[in-house]
């Protein structure tokens, strides 16, 4: 939530910062800002609304400056108005901030601002800082920041920039991301790699209380307490490509289509050409598998869809219990659990502060945890005892996609093997499954192919109001997140039922204006479903069924059908969801709306 961008060089900083900007706004597209150290001072501009307006408002002007900074936003403290929109200014106008995350004792500060004569102009938390900075700037920017974070309560990343320093840009991060790019006699700060991947590859993670001092010959870093520290420097991998639209339309589209790749990726050398799986890179070896006992699995949003997916198959395969809770109830429910309980944290970005406090809850209980997550370096991985990546590249629709089925796709492989390390299974069934799964990212190939026939469902019922959603199993978990691609995009309310529940209220909402999604792929239970199809139709609703190919029984019972291809029910998942997640993007798109910016939403929630 919220970019920073900061730069300090030998190049006009403005188009790199707008640039850094423009690869972050996925954070956050409220309000942004930029300032620029001049030779007479800091000059800001703010505007309300996406980059765009930022762009209006300071796109033509040029400017020398080196050194500056730059802020999009997604509002905590404050409505989006220019008053509210990072930077901002202390008192004299000689020091600008950028901050991201929560300042939790801002009200008691600004009160003793205020008493101390300050004048704050805006509703922000993120003000109090560049005046608690002003009162400290005696002792140079570096020491005012170091003093100033020993204020400060909560979790946040930040930079500031001074007049009377102008070629140093100083930034700190407590529990929110900040990372330092090491460019040819430049430094950049960011909130993710994408804001300077265009410029170098060469990146250092800083540690929670790091204080940096950037200036274009390299970075100093010190601790709160000013005693120097020494930081390694790292080289990513990521394409630069991967921040642009490709040719396609959106970046949702373009990640859609990147699922077959991803999924190649992440399965690679992890399952093996005999149909075995291999996660030695993992840590985690197969005494350590057999000891557990229990599985608890935390996440929010579209990773929670992906454990529950999956919790169903490690279950069924490696035969052990699995729970599994949104990471914001988890951490304040009391959960009971020991040092036999495996518990995965699933984080795309490796940021979610609720699945953070979740998976440092259940280290101090003495569980093991694994992070699944998609970006190297990121807090997750960094406080997990064992990291499975999976390598979605870099995804920016807000809109989870081929994480997603990257996602499901990794726990696979870690359902798998728990079968295998606990002889739950026999290995001539396990290495199926292996094989079966080897060949998914084919199918999604083929799936995508039959895209015109999701548009034309997508013509003829994008302007229904209500959407349900039926499944039963896995295929229930896969409603969840189907609905939820569709409400977040198109917001058009959506509920996801488990089909057996549907005669203890939902049905209730059925009527000939409400259509209904069936994920209807080959399972077991499939012949329930049927019931619960011709229940539906009872009440005269349409029902546009997720099925497999061949399946004659479903296509007379529903008037639209989307075909997946074959494969065995517990991978079935990556298929069923691929035409829901076109579904949603279809309606989204006719309706005229921004997918990759749907309203009020950002792509990492670094809040609680
Ligand atoms: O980065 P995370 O996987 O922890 O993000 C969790 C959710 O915020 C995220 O999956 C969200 O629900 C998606 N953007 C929805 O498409």
């Amino acid at each position: 939530m919220c970019g920073i961008v900061g730069y300090a060089g030998r190049r006009p900083g403005k188009p790199i910062i707008l640039d850094g900007l423009r690869r972050l706004e996925y954070r956050g597209y409220d309000s942004a800002g930029i300032v620029l150290v001049e030779d007479d001072g800091l000059e800001s501009v703010r505007a309300v609304g996406n980059l765009d307006a930022l762009f209006a408002t300071c796109g033509q002007s040029t400017s020398e400056a080196t050194v500056g900074l730059g802020h999009t936003r997604w509002a905590t403290h404050g409505r989006p108005s220019d008053e509210n929109a990072h930077p901002h200014d202390d008192c004299t106008g000689r020091v600008s901030i950028v901050l991201n995350g929560i300042v939790e004792n801002y009200k008691e500060l600004r009160a003793q601002l205020t008493e101390r004569g300050h004048t704050l102009t805006s509703e922000t938390d993120a003000e109090v800082v560049a005046h608690l900075i002003e009162e400290r700037i005696g002792g140079g920017l570096t020491t005012a920041v170091r003093e100033t974070v020993g204020l400060l309560d909560g979790h946040y990343a930040l930079c500031a920039v001074s007049a009377d320093e102008p070629e140093i840009v100083v930034g700190t991060r407590d529990q929110a991301p900040l990372i330092v790019g090491v460019g040819d006699d430049e430094m950049f700060f960011a909130s993710a790699i994408p804001a300077f991947m265009a410029h170098t590859r060469t990146v250092i993670f800083l540690e929670d209380g790091d204080v940096v001092t950037l200036r274009a010959e390299g970075a100093e870093f010190c601790d709160v307490g000013g005693a120097p520290l020494v930081r390694e420097e790292t080289v990513v991998q990521w394409d630069d490509d991967a921040a642009e639209k490709g040719g396609y339309e959106t970046f949702m589209l373009k990640e859609i289509h990147e699922q077959p790749a991803a999924l190649r990726d992440t399965l690679a050398g992890r399952l093996l050409e005999d149909g075995t799986v291999d996660l030695s890179e993992v840590g985690i070896g197969d005494e350590m598998l057999r000891r557990v006992r229990r599985v608890f699995i935390v996440a929010c949003g579209t990773s929670y869809n992906a454990g529950l997916i999956v919790s169903y198959a490690i279950e069924q395969l490696a035969r052990v219990p699995v729970q599994i809770d949104v990471a914001s109830e988890f951490r304040y429910r009391e959960p009971v659990f020991g040092p036999d309980t495996l518990v995965i944290g699933i984080t795309q970005s490796g940021e979610t502060a609720d699945t953070l406090a979740a998976m440092k809850l259940a280290r101090e209980a003495g569980s093991p945890v694994l992070a699944l997550c998609n970006v190297m370096g990121s807090q997750a991985t960094r406080d997990a005892d064992y990291v499975l990546f999976t390598r979605a590249g870099l995804e920016i629709g807000v809109a989870a996609t081929k994480t997603h089925t990257s996602q499901v796709a990794a726990l696979l492989l870690l359902a798998l093997r728990l079968a295998w390390a606990r002889g739950a299974q026999s290995e001539a069934e396990l290495k199926r499954l292996g094989h079966e799964l080897r060949a998914v990212p084919e199918l999604v190939q083929q799936l995508l192919e039959r895209d015109t026939a999701v548009n034309a469902i997508a013509q003829r019922y994008h302007d229904e109001r209500f959407f349900l959603y039926l499944g039963r199993g896995m295929g229930f978990a896969v409603c969840l997140e189907g609905a939820l691609k569709l409400k977040e995009i198109s917001y058009i309310p959506t509920e996801a039922y488990a089909a057996g529940e549907m005669k203890h209220g939902p049905i209730a909402l059925l009527d000939k204006e409400s259509p209904v999604v069936v994920v209807a792929d080959d399972s077991p239970i499939f012949p329930k479903l049927v019931s619960n199809i011709e229940e539906v139709r009872a009440r005269g609703a349409d029902v546009i069924a997720v099925a497999t190919d061949g399946n004659e029984v479903i296509g007379e019972l529903s008037r639209d059908v989307l075909w997946v291809p074959r494969c065995d029910h517990h991978l079935a998942p990556i298929l069923t969801v691929v035409p829901l997640q076109l579904l949603a993007y279809h309606i989204a798109t006719i309706k005229g709306l921004n997918v990759d910016q749907p309203r009020n939403l950002a792509k990492t929630v670094t809040v609680e």
